[in-house]
């Protein structure tokens, strides 16, 4: 094995191996239960009729499929996405749209595009580990804000006061990082009221803000909230939010499919730092998937993805009230969308151990501390509920309520 350490750039030597994604691999086993993952639910996958849109893209534009396409993206598939958002009141150009690889290449292509060493992004405490990931391999560091005891947006108090902070010590803050639609990990939902807030601050401040949105779509209770780059183009219009969709929880992740909406000078930008990845995304799936949706049949797999969470969110969430020692420092999020809760131990109770634990009892989930930047809470779990089975649910609820009281008693001895 060569030793190419002394040659690796610094970004190269500031990239982290997710833990996370490396504990995986254990709760993988046939006989674990996992919470662990954050895979869709395959029930839903519309496989066949994903079939037949393949098979006319094969007969019909066979050759245009398997060439190189633009970096900007399949003007047919582009034309789709701007009548998907138009249903749910966006108005897009296709100078505002950049087709990529799935959200997580957008996460990357952002991070390229402002950060230098030593820069600054603005995130959640705790926020989506794969942004971390992306934000640390260019040698940046991450500025976390708390929530607010509502669970709906950052403590705005907070963000103000660690802006200040930060600024008067000298840190280049580049942007600000969201998901407010059923973030991952917690499932935490932004109101209105916090969304216009944040707004508010990046006019203020100058900041971009890079809007993450997977699950926007998977909302199976309540109201739809604008998102901010909904509210920025209602309102001042300033082009200061970058937003970010997908079509990994609505359709299908392994299509690697997303799209970046954004002001066209940002768009550009992108389109360039695209260009040195991949020239472009796979064209053969860009007309796949534009195919598929011209059959107007995506609307109805959305409409089951967000019954089938639902069901499976209600039977977690009972499970839960039924198996957990009862104590007012266990609580858990009742998200209303998405694919994830969030649960809260006493503080005496480290989940990095429990996850031991619990493997043991053959069941699985991911510690919180993994989602946090920096000053890792080390009391909670996310726990994903598309994708395991009800009976799964129950009894992995079951098992572990189980290693949790089992924790308790321990540490109460202790
Ligand atoms: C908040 C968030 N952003 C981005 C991604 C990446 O998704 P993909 O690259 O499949 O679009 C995920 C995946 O789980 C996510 O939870």
């Amino acid at each position: 094995m060569p030793d190419f350490g002394s040659l690796f750039s610094i970004n190269a030597n500031n990239m982290k191996a997710s833990t996370i994604r490396e504990l995986l691999k254990l709760t993988q086993k046939p006989d674990i239960i996992s919470f662990a993952g954050g895979l869709p639910a395959p029930e839903v996958f519309p496989v066949e009729d994903l079939r037949a849109a393949a098979n006319v893209i094969f007969d019909t534009k066979a050759k245009q499929a398997l060439q190189y396409g633009t970096t900007e993206g399949d003007d047919g598939l582009r034309e789709e996405l701007i009548k998907f958002e138009q249903k749910q009141g966006v108005e897009l150009k296709k100078e505002n749209l950049l087709v990529v690889s799935a959200s997580q290449q957008a996460l990357d292509i952002v991070a390229k595009l402002f950060l230098d060493p030593g820069d600054y992004v603005i995130a959640g405490r705790p926020t989506y580990l794969g942004a971390l990931q992306a934000i640390q391999s260019y040698s940046a560091k991450v500025l976390g804000i708390p929530f607010s005891e509502a669970q709906d947006g950052f403590d705005m108090d907070a963000l103000r006061k660690r802006h200040a902070e930060a600024v008067a010590g000298g840190k280049k803050i580049k942007y600000i990082y969201v998901i407010p639609d059923f973030q991952n990990p917690a499932g935490f939902c932004w109101s209105l009221e916090k969304r216009k807030a944040l707004l508010e601050f990046a006019y203020e401040t100058g900041l971009p803000i890079l809007e993450d949105s997977p699950y926007r779509e998977i909302r199976f209770l309540g109201e739809a909230i604008p998102s901010i780059y909904q509210l920025d183009q209602r309102g001042a219009n300033k082009g200061v939010v970058i937003n970010l969709k997908t079509f990994s929880k609505i359709l299908v992740p392994g299509a690697r499919m997303g799209w970046i909406m954004a002001d066209p000078a940002v768009i550009s930008k992108c389109v360039v730092a695209k260009q040195a990845m991949d020239l472009c995304t796979n064209v053969f799936t860009q007309m796949w998937i534009a195919e598929y949706m011209r059959t107007g049949k995506l609307d109805a797999v959305i409409r089951s993805t967000r019954e089938l969470y639902k069901v499976k969110r209600n039977h977690m969430v009972e499970a839960l009230e039924r198996y957990m020692p009862k104590r007012a420092d266990i609580r858990w999020t009742r998200p209303e969308g998405g694919l994830f809760l969030w649960l809260t131990l006493p503080e005496s109770i480290d989940t990095d151990r429990l996850l031991l634990k619990a493997i043991e009892k053959k069941v699985a989930f991911v510690a919180g501390s993994g989602f946090y930047a920096d000053e890792p809470e080390h009391n909670s779990m996310r726990m994903n509920f598309s994708y395991p089975s009800l009976e799964q649910i129950e009894e992995g609820v079951k098992r572990l309520g189980l290693a949790v009281k089992e924790a308790i008693d321990e540490s109460e001895r202790r």
